[in-house]
């Protein structure tokens, strides 16, 4: 993933949505998407991050994916979420400021968020992080209503970059990234952000959802789709840059192709180029060749044993780890350094 850039907050004690808003300008977010285009379009290979697929259009295709027949992982870890939740909260602790990490549709967590409650192990507060502003506002809106007791703080920035949190008391802080995000950082952004994780949790700890490695014919066929809603949320990507940037990039000269890169153990997306064709962004001038490819995401796939390697190179101490029977998911607890 990419870089992008956040103002700060300017009150940590503001109107929870209208200081997330103040997080971050409209304006900022457009512009990195414009700049990482260009850069996108004028170097070889030609990529950008994935993080650009999440405007509100994006979000929306993104939750249809997650209740497709073959998108394994949502459904694994909500089963794990909802047969271990009592435990998962255990570990949380009471009175602890939980930050969910990308944090979207608040699906996951609302199951946390019920367990501990049930358990008299309220949070503190609850600080959803996602940087589509417009769908977390509205599941920050639902939330509230079903949980009128729940001081929820959404912050609308980058989670990739130095979080702007408001000052804390002595809340231990709990992190909590699921969905196997981290799958989409290369093996690099991932140890940089674990280990920045590991200083912002500080005492407490890290909860995260792993995709795990798998049958390469199970995993081609979560990424393609019958129904060609994979292909829709990868095309979303140039019907946002139409919309967004006034790009001429049309969409239906792009097919979506998604496969199993057994080397680097990771599903790549791209979006392949039909014909030689002209794209005009801002006044440049970009040519792509027929058959060229925009490589729009990296989907890794870890062992239990690989990951836990790696975030004890971040600092974390690795904890419990619970898998279905597959052992195709896991939800693993890490302890941060004190
Ligand atoms: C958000 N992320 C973990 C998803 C994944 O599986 O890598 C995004 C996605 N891309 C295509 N389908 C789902």
């Amino acid at each position: 993933m990419n870089n992008q850039s956040a103002r700060p907050h300017s009150s940590a004690h503001a109107t929870p949505l209208a200081a997330a808003a103040a997080a971050v300008a409209p304006d900022a977010t457009t512009r990195d998407f414009a700049q990482s285009l260009h850069r996108c379009l004028a170097e070889q290979p030609h990529q950008i991050s994935p993080k650009f697929f999440y405007d509100a259009a994006g979000s929306a295709l993104f939750d249809q994916i997650c209740d497709l027949p073959e998108y394994y992982p949502t459904r694994t870890e909500i089963t794990l979420l909802e047969r271990h939740a009592p435990a998962m909260a255990a570990q949380i602790g009471a009175g602890a400021e939980l930050i969910e990490f990308g944090a979207g549709s608040l699906t996951k967590v609302r199951l946390l968020l019920q367990a501990l409650l049930a358990r008299n192990l309220a949070p503190a507060r609850f600080l959803p992080v996602d940087i589509s502003a417009e769908h977390l506002q509205a599941q920050c809106l639902r939330l509230r209503g079903e949980l009128p007791d729940l001081q929820v703080e959404p912050l609308i920035v980058d989670f990739t970059q130095p979080l702007p949190l408001p000052a804390r008391g002595n809340e231990r802080r709990v992190g909590y990234f699921p969905g196997s995000s981290i799958g989409n950082f290369t093996p690099d952004e991932a140890l940089a952000f674990l280990t920045r994780s590991a200083g912002l949790l500080r005492g407490g700890g890290l909860l995260i959802g792993i995709d795990l490695v798998k049958d390469p014919a199970l995993l081609h066929a979560a990424y393609n789709d019958a129904q060609g809603v994979t292909a829709a949320f990868n095309l979303n990507l140039l019907h946002r840059a139409r919309r967004e940037l006034g790009c001429d990039i049309e969409p239906a000269n792009f097919w979506h192709h998604a496969l199993f890169n057994p080397t680097r153990g990771r599903i790549e997306m791209h979006l392949v180029s039909k014909q030689r064709q002209h794209i005009h962004l801002e006044g440049q001038r970009y040519e792509l060749a027929a058959g060229e490819t925009i490589h729009t995401e990296n989907s890794y796939k870890y062992t239990v044993d690989g990951f836990q390697a790696l975030a004890r190179r971040a600092g974390f101490v690795p904890g419990t780890c619970w898998l279905d029977e597959r052992r195709w998911f896991c939800v693993m607890w890490l302890d941060a350094p004190s």
